[in-house]
């Protein structure tokens, strides 16, 4: 009898996945795994309960509390005298099996949409910390004292509303220290109405891409340029049409057919650091406005210009309500925070609020509240303060080091940011970075922000959250990299 029932067997173990239920329970899974996967087919009769209790070595209660337990949920049927047998038909039409012959046609079949944005590749950020993985902030310098007292504050204050739904929208408090924020320091045209708190500028992209673009929509992008949206646009379907940059930001193209949308990092363009002119600035929004397009503005780290202050905000000069302005807590706090914000024309609040609600709801309401408190009570601008000057700090002595180290490096620009972009020698890059990598030190590719043939050899190289020995050391090792030989010096 009991090499008929492996499956009930196996649930019984103690190394069993169901290990942690009770042993009723644990029956119970074992012949719903055994109905669904075929073993047990329709009508076919089960053991009476006192035959399975001995061969299973259990009490008759217990089986008799399985048998009852499937009866009620539809797997068995029980007549009294009879005994007790499979009820149910396991078919794919049922959803519970697929018949033999169908087995062989791929299980999963993704939809147009699903497919498309698999073959993005999706979006990936370095889980620990190593010298040179671009993009973090320093945790180890962030204020933990403050933040504790803060969030024990609020969970004594009033833990009961922090633990309701909240606003898709995002806390009004949070909003209004948002919008003064980015009044005073970003010289952004709004008010707290028009600013939606998302978890992360990853999500205000995709959001956008959802509502704004149909498939084969056109948008313009930087090249080198973002991957984060590259990816969100092309999860929509959306044309990208790479476009230039140089030293003053992205080369706009006004011949091209109009886009749909255009994405732009202006004040500290990524990953080059150029700084989109004024003029181009002037002649985007003209374009936008005369066109309809929609123009996204991502200000993801111009908190961190280290020799000027940064150029106001493009959405500032846009008085035709075609700028969507986007912002993070991720590089300002820190990324596990998952708050970021986008600043809405008034048109696209509704619209956005309503496809937020769709997608999360909203952010977690205690994280909110703190990060209002932080910034209300001055801790968000003297954090910034002390993250500015640790980080030029730190910058100057890349800076060095590169010169010291790195002969064959040259830096592309240096005024800001969580890390540097240097250019190497052409066709030398996937040999350094494998050397590097093979001596612990990561060095991430320029090549993968770009998309044009016409790709540079480059690195983008975080050090904010490095401490000076653990830059030195880094380029040290990097110092010891073999150029190879067919790299033409540029
Ligand atoms: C240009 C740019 N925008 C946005 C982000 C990320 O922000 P978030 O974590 O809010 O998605 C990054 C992170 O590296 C970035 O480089």
């Amino acid at each position: 009898m009991t090499s008929h029932w492996p499956g009930l067997w196996t649930a019984l173990l103690p190394s069993a996945p169901h290990q942690n239920m009770g042993l009723r329970e644990r029956l119970c899974a074992a012949l719903r795994e055994a109905i669904r996967n075929g073993s047990l087919a329709q009508d076919s009769r089960l053991p009476a309960t006192r035959v399975l209790a001995q061969d299973l070595s259990l009490s008759r209660v217990t089986v008799e509390a399985a048998y009852a337990q499937l009866e009620a949920e539809g797997y068995v049927r029980r007549h009294t005298g009879k005994g007790s047998f499979v009820a149910v038909q396991t078919t794919g039409k049922s959803g519970v099996r697929e018949r033999k012959s169908r087995s062989l046609v791929p299980l999963m079949r993704l939809s147009q949409r699903g497919q498309t944005i698999v073959d993005t590749g999706g979006c990936m950020e370095p889980l620990s910390l190593q010298a040179f993985a671009a993009g973090s902030p320093d945790l180890r310098a962030f204020p933990h004292a403050v933040w504790r007292q803060l969030t024990n504050r609020r969970l004594r204050q009033d833990p009961e509303a922090l633990m309701r739904y909240g606003d898709p929208q995002g806390r009004q408090e949070l909003r209004e220290a948002i919008a003064q924020y980015l009044v005073a320091s970003r010289g952004v045209r709004c008010d707290p109405g028009q600013v939606l708190v998302l978890t992360s500028s990853q999500q205000a992209l995709q959001l956008l891409a959802t509502l704004l673009l149909d498939p084969g929509d056109q948008v313009w992008m930087e090249d080198p340029g973002y991957q984060g949206a590259r990816t969100a646009f092309a999860a929509a379907g959306a044309g990208l049409e790479p476009l230039p940059v140089d030293a003053e930001g992205l080369v706009p193209d006004f011949t091209l057919p109009v886009p749909r949308l255009i994405y732009l990092t202006p004040t500290h363009q990524y990953p080059t650091g150029h700084t989109l002119s004024l003029q181009r600035r002037l002649a985007l929004v003209d374009y936008a406005k005369r066109t309809g397009s929609w123009i996204v503005e991502d200000d993801y780290d111009s908190e961190f210009l280290y020799d000027n202050r940064p150029t106001p905000c493009l959405q500032g000069l846009d008085i035709a309500d075609r700028v969507i302005y986007l912002g993070t807590f991720s590089k300002t706090l820190f990324p596990s925070l998952r708050l970021a914000y986008a600043v809405l024309p008034q048109a696209l609040v509704q619209p956005m609020v309503t496809a937020r609600s769709v997608c999360d709801g909203h952010p977690a309401q205690l994280a909110q509240a703190v990060t209002a408190d932080f910034m209300a009570q001055g801790h968000f601008a003297a954090h910034l303060r002390l993250m500015r000057q640790l980080y030029r700090s730190r910058r100057d002595l890349m800076l060095e080091c590169i010169q010291q180290q790195l002969p064959w490096a040259q830096v592309l620009n240096s005024s800001g940011g969580l890390q540097l972009s240097v250019l190497l020698p052409d066709g030398a890059e996937k040999e350094l970075s494998r050397q590097a990598q093979s001596k612990g030190v990561a060095t991430p590719s320029f090549a993968n922000q770009q998309v044009r043939p016409a790709a540079r050899d480059g690195w983008l190289l975080g050090f904010a959250a490095l401490q000076p020995s653990e830059i030195r050391e880094g380029m040290r090792v990097l110092g010891t990299l073999k150029l190879p030989a067919h790299a033409r010096q540029r």
